[in-house]
Order: C-alpha cells, then sequence, then structure tokens
C-alpha cells in the first residue's frame, strides 16, 4: 500500500473508532462476569505462617534495580490478612466468579510435598469456603509466575524435571480443593513466564538464555500443563465434576497494509504470539506451529546449531497434549500493526529474530499507564474471529482485560476502555456468533504490577498503599462496571 492509501486507511480506522457508542444490547441471560488477580500481586505475607520463598521473593529482594522504585509484594494489597475485605468487595460488584491464584510455595514451601504448611492450606480454604457461602464461584489459577525458589535452584522450567514435579503440586491442589473448585486454570501466560524469565532475563528469575531459554521453558510448561489436565480429567473430573483450561495472552496483530507480505507477516506474528502456545493444545493437528519450527530449525542451522534451538515433541507427546482444555482462555488488552521485513540478520538467537517482523502501535490511539497498552476495541473483536476460526469455534473465557492509569478514583480512561471492549466483545457474540461465555475483568483492584512496581494502577477499587491498613475505595469503572453486571448491559438502558 502507498503512503497515501495507507494514511487513508487510518482515518478510516479512527473514524470508525471515535464514532463508536457503547452498544445498547443486552448480553446473553447466561453470560458470566468476573473480575481477577494473581498470588504474588495482592497478597503480602510473603514469609508469613510458614510460606517459603519464590521465585518473585527472591527476584524483588536480590534485583530492587529491576523493579521500578526497588518495590517488592512483601506486603502488596495485604490480602493475606485482609481476605474479607476483598470478599466484600467482590459481593459489591456482583461478580459470578473471582479469579485468582494459589502461592503454590505458600501451600508447599519448598516446592515438594515433604513438607504441607497446613497455615496456607488452611487460609486458601478459609477463602474459597467465603467465596461460596457469598455465591461467587473460584476460578482458580494453579500457577500465576511464583515458582518455589528451590525449584529455581535446579533449573526452573528449562529443566524436564518440573514437569513431574508440577503435576505432583497440580494434584495436591486438586486433592485440597476441589471439593469447592470446579473451574481449574493450570498456567497463566506461560509465554511472559518464558520470554521475560528465562529468554530476556527481565523478570523473575531473570535468566538471560535468548533464543533457547524460552523454548526449552515453554517445552516443559506444555508438558506439565497436559499432564495436569489428564490427572484432573482421570483421577478428580469423575467425582469432582469441574473443567480445567490454561490461560494464554495475546494482543492482535493487524496487517499494516493488504499486501500479501504484511498479511503474512502478522499472522506469522500470531503464531509466535499465540500460536506457540495454543497450536499444541487447541489446534486440531497439535504440536508447535509449522512456521515456528520451520524458521527456528533454518535459523538455527545458519547460527551454526547442531539442531534446531526449538525442542521437538514425539509423536506420543503431541498426542497427549492436543486437546487438554475444556474451554478456551484468552488474556488480551491491546493490538499492534504488523509489517514486513527482511529476516533480522543472524546474530544473537532470540525470539523476536526468529519472528523477524516490524511492528508498531498507531499514534493516533489512546494510551494507558503502560507503554504496550493502547486501546484498540476492534482488536479485540478481530482476534475473538481469529481465534473463533483457528481452533474450531470453542468456548471462550476471556481471563483478563483492562486499562491502567495513575490510580485516580475519578478514571472515566478505564470506564471508557470498558465501555468500548465489551461493545466490540458483544459485537463478537451477537454479530460474528463467537462463543464467549465470561469475560473477567483485570483486575479487582490496584496491586503489584510486576516490574513497574506500584507506578502503574489496574484496579475497580483504588488501594492506599501508604495506609497500613491497605484501605480499598471503588472507583468510577468499579461503580460502572457493578452496574454492567447487574443489567448484562452497557448503557442506561438496552435493547429488550
Ligand atoms: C458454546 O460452547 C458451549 C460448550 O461447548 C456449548 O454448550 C454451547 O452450545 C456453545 N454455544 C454456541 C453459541 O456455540
Ligand atoms: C480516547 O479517550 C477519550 C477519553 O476517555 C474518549 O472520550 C475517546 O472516545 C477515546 N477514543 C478512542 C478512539 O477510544
Ligand atoms: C486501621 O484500621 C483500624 C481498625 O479499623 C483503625 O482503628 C485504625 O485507625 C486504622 N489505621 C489507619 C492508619 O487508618
Amino acid at each position: 500500500m502507498n503512503l497515501v492509501l495507507h494514511i487513508l486507511y487510518v482515518l478510516i480506522l479512527s473514524l470508525s473508532e471515535s464514532l463508536s457508542e457503547p452498544s445498547n444490547k443486552k448480553f446473553p441471560e447466561n453470560f458470566q462476569f468476573g473480575v481477577a488477580t494473581a498470588a504474588y500481586q495482592v497478597e503480602g505475607g510473603w514469609s508469613d505462617d510458614g510460606k517459603g520463598v519464590n521465585i518473585w521473593d527472591q527476584f524483588t529482594h536480590t534485583h530492587p534495580d529491576s523493579v521500578i522504585n526497588g518495590d517488592t509484594g512483601d506486603i502488596a494489597c495485604d490480602s493475606y490478612h485482609r481476605y474479607m475485605g476483598d470478599v466484600e468487595m467482590l459481593k459489591n460488584l456482583g461478580v459470578n466468579y473471582y479469579r485468582f491464584s494459589l502461592s503454590w510455595s505458600r501451600i508447599l514451601p519448598t516446592g515438594y510435598t515433604n513438607q504441607i504448611n497446613e497455615a496456607g492450606v488452611e487460609y486458601y480454604q478459609n477463602f474459597i469456603s467465603a467465596l461460596k457461602e457469598n455465591g461467587i464461584e473460584p476460578f482458580v489459577t494453579l500457577y500465576h509466575w511464583d515458582l518455589p525458589q528451590p525449584l529455581q535452584e535446579i533449573g526452573g522450567w528449562p529443566n524436564p524435571l518440573l514437569e513431574d514435579i508440577f503435576a505432583v503440586y497440580a494434584r495436591t491442589a486438586f486433592t485440597l480443593f476441589g471439593e469447592k473448585v470446579k473451574n481449574w486454570m493450570t498456567f497463566n501466560e506461560p509465554k511472559q513466564t518464558c520470554l521475560a524469565g528465562y529468554g530476556l532475563g527481565s523478570a523473575a528469575p531473570g535468566i538471560s538464555a535468548s533464543g533457547i531459554g524460552e523454548y526449552e521453558c515453554m517445552h516443559t510448561i506444555m508438558k506439565a500443563h497436559a499432564r495436569a489436565y489428564h490427572i484432573y480429567d482421570e483421577e478428580f473430573r469423575p467425582t469432582q465434576s469441574g473443567r480445567i483450561s490454561i490461560v494464554l495472552d495475546t494482543g492482535w496483530y493487524e496487517p499494516a497494509s493488504d499486501s500479501e507480505e504484511d498479511m503474512e507477516a502478522a499472522e506469522r506474528s500470531l503464531q509466535f504470539e499465540h500460536g506457540w502456545c495454543a497450536h499444541p493444545i487447541y489446534h486440531p493437528d497439535g504440536n508447535y506451529p509449522q512456521v515456528m519450527i520451520d524458521r527456528i530449525a533454518d535459523r538455527s542451522q545458519k547460527e551454526g546449531f547442531s539442531k534446531s534451538r526449538l525442542p521437538e515433541f514425539s509423536a506420543e507427546e503431541i498426542e497427549y497434549i492436543r486437546g487438554t482444555f475444556d474451554f478456551l482462555c484468552i488474556n488480551t488488552y491491546t493490538t499492534s500493526m504488523v509489517k514486513w521485513t527482511n529476516d533480522y540478520e543472524i546474530g544473537t538467537p532470540g525470539f523476536y529474530a526468529d519472528v523477524s517482523v516490524s511492528t508498531y502501535q498507531d499514534p493516533s490511539w489512546n494510551g494507558s499507564a503502560s507503554s504496550w497498552l493502547k486501546v484498540v476495541p476492534w482488536g479485540m473483536r478481530k482476534l475473538l474471529n481469529w481465534i473463533d476460526q483457528t481452533y474450531n469455534h470453542p468456548e471462550i473465557v476471556i481471563t483478563e482485560n483492562g486499562y491502567s492509569d495513575d490510580g485516580r478514583l475519578d478514571d472515566p480512561n478505564r470506564l471508557n476502555y470498558y465501555a468500548e471492549y465489551l461493545t466490540s466483545l458483544l459485537e463478537a457474540i451477537l454479530e460474528d456468533g463467537v462463543n464467549v461465555s465470561g469475560y473477567t475483568a483485570w483486575s479487582l483492584m490496584d496491586n503489584f504490577e510486576w516490574t513497574s512496581g506500584y507506578t502503574v494502577k489496574f484496579g475497580l477499587y483504588q488501594v492506599d498503599f501508604d495506609n497500613p491498613n491497605r484501605t480499598r475505595t471503588i472507583k468510577g469503572s468499579g461503580e460502572y462496571y457493578k452496574n454492567v453486571i447487574a443489567s448484562k448491559c452497557l448503557v442506561d438502558t438496552c435493547e429488550e
């Protein structure tokens, strides 16, 4: 596309965006709304009552330079001590479910079952019971990035031994909590765990092994996920009758033009950014996407490696991993434009060199407090359609979606984000026939935003991090979401 056409295209896009009003259609009667958090981001109590050290405790304590202001999750929202307050907030919002994660090292301080921390088990039992008593369904993530430190000492996720060790942890969790928990998620965003944790080294455990560590990490996680799925399916589903899946994250990747090259580059981005984890599980063929297998093998050979840096699954493993989901979970926040480019020169191996595309975000898109998060609601509708078509019309739950700012109570930008994204979601459901059964706002409350510390806030509730009581106050967007849940409608009155 030439420049004039491109500018025209961008103009039309921004025009259609600025004209968008929130939908006046209703969400389907059985549609479910929730909110989400993760253990390390909210619990605090990092060394209380026998909890073991995990890689985020270790990382924030030993690499304060890697987190803005040297912040830690030592206290965070103090939910370990204030969980009844969290239940009150959830009740006030009227959510159908609460998505939260278990801190592995609070239950098994060493990571193994040689020590079981009764206080940690009791904490989750009390919390889960309180949710159920208040009509809130627990959606539980087993692993949201906080690996017990002793398991990092043996190499962390790139070590294939972790498949077995995770399987034992998963069985322990199903045994302890499965009577009340009917919705399980094994891993949250393994792409982030592997890329940031073991490739780039920018997040815990801070391992820089670009081009190798991230692929070995994902290989173990894919197998560990499948093990947990089969354990649930065979040993627990017959009596507990719940469901289980994995939470994957991806933005939408929009071709910068309708040239064949740009369209190929955008599809390649989706296959690397999402297909890497999604294809082995959700695609009927299983295995990593062919474009990853081919490109990484080719670049590895040119780099002088004796075999591909992308590990290979055996035929049995492909079969074992394929189809290990009861519904499809997606975390999505934003969109990027993708332009075809010459392959990156052979040099330092790495995930982004393996993809070799040029991405950018349009300067006209509304921003947020996070540099990567631009407000592009139409991108989510396209992504949902792509998933629907690529993975055979699965049932989808959006397990995270949200907007960051500085934590103010009056937050029209966040309110607007939810109104626009939920409009796109309604269009995907009602007009495109995508099977989305639930939507989860990230997040219930402001919390520890990983390497951004407490500088970036995603909450529907504000948390006063200067007050030892960690006082919570509902924001404007929280009141809006509460109304949406009660009315299943994004505006004052919906079409009947
Ligand atoms: C969505 O998926 C669920 C679970 O498979 C199924 O029961 C339901 O009929 C599907 N709905 C649509 C609209 O496809
Ligand atoms: C950008 O943000 C403002 C303020 O929230 C809002 O009024 C406007 O509609 C947004 N524009 C788009 C394209 O989302
Ligand atoms: C914290 O809460 C307690 C109990 O409600 C109250 O007595 C105390 O004044 C509060 N502290 C602060 C600093 O707000």
